[in-house]
């Protein structure tokens, strides 16, 4: 049996990471804070689950959670655990973004490179760090940190993606770049979408068929892949203009 580690897998994105790749005959190692959600997700599924409780703000469980997978075979990895903080960069408070670029970045680095020099030993993997359509963005006015935070994912998976293929790797890194997704993001984020977000199932099924597809860059929704296309001919001081306004009205 094929095994997938999956990091916030307690809601939202990871938590239908879980389910799809429990459809598709995976066991699971799932990992986030509330390990009670974790139990119960555990109890609704017909595969093995592992879970594992780690708090991926400080770097110390980030690397015990290395080493409690040290020994197992994982062949996906669904690097997922993040969130957002909306507000004025003047405003908002320090240790909230910092916190966050530790679990958006240092967590996610740390746990990208260790998971990938284990599968890079046994030759196979697949790896999908989540990122955002903020990550693409050249930059997002009232969510500075946040887009800043998901440019770092996009930009090491692209250049690791590389790495990879020119030396003949069989792991395969992937960047999954959504949109606005229905989840409990914005509860954290003290946002309200300025655009309907997709369901996280629809996220999730277009993510697998772009792993499936080895695609480095996966953009879920037409939608969001028109945007995409906008974004790369638009001028750049307008692109960050327009985004500043987008971004206004989730404070509203
Ligand atoms: N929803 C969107 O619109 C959207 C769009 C683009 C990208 N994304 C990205 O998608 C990923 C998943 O977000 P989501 O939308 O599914 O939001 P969510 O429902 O709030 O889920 C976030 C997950 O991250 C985990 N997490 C947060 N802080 C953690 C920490 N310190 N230690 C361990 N786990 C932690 C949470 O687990 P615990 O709280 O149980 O620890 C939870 O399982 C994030 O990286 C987010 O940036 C979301």
């Amino acid at each position: 049996m094929k095994t997938a580690l999956i990091t916030g897998a307690t809601s939202g994105i990871g938590y239908e990471f879980a389910k799809q790749l429990a459809d598709r005959g995976f066991g699971l190692i799932v990992v986030g804070r509330r390990v009670e959600r974790l139990q119960e997700l555990k109890e609704s599924l017909s595969v093995p689950v592992d879970v594992i409780k780690a708090d991926l703000n400080n770097q110390q469980e980030c690397f015990g959670l290395l080493d409690q997978v040290a020994d197992k075979d994982i062949d996906v990895f669904i690097n997922n655990a993040g969130f957002g903080l909306c507000g004025k960069f003047v405003e908002t408070d320090v240790n909230r973004e910092v916190s966050m670029v530790q679990v958006n970045d240092i967590a996610m680095h740390i746990l990208f490179k260790g998971i990938l020099q284990q599968m890079n030993k046994a030759g196979k993997g697949q790896i999908l760090n989540v990122a955002s359509s903020a990550g693409i963005l050249p930059a997002g006015p009232y969510m500075a940190t946040y887009y800043a935070s998901k440019a770092y994912v996009v930009s090491l998976t692209r250049a690791v993606d590389v790495e990879l293929k020119e030396s003949g790797s069989g792991v395969k890194v992937s960047a999954l770049c959504p949109g606005p997704v229905d989840t409990e993001f914005n509860d954290t984020a003290d946002v309200v979408f300025a655009l309907k977000g997709i369901s996280a199932r629809q996220c999730v099924s277009e993510a697998l068929k772009g792993m499936d597809r080895a695609k480095t860059i996966i953009v879920p929704s037409l939608r969001m892949k028109l945007a995409m296309a906008f974004q790369a001919i638009v001028p750049m001081p307008i692109l960050v203009k327009l985004t500043a306004r987008q971004q206004k009205k989730k404070m509203d």
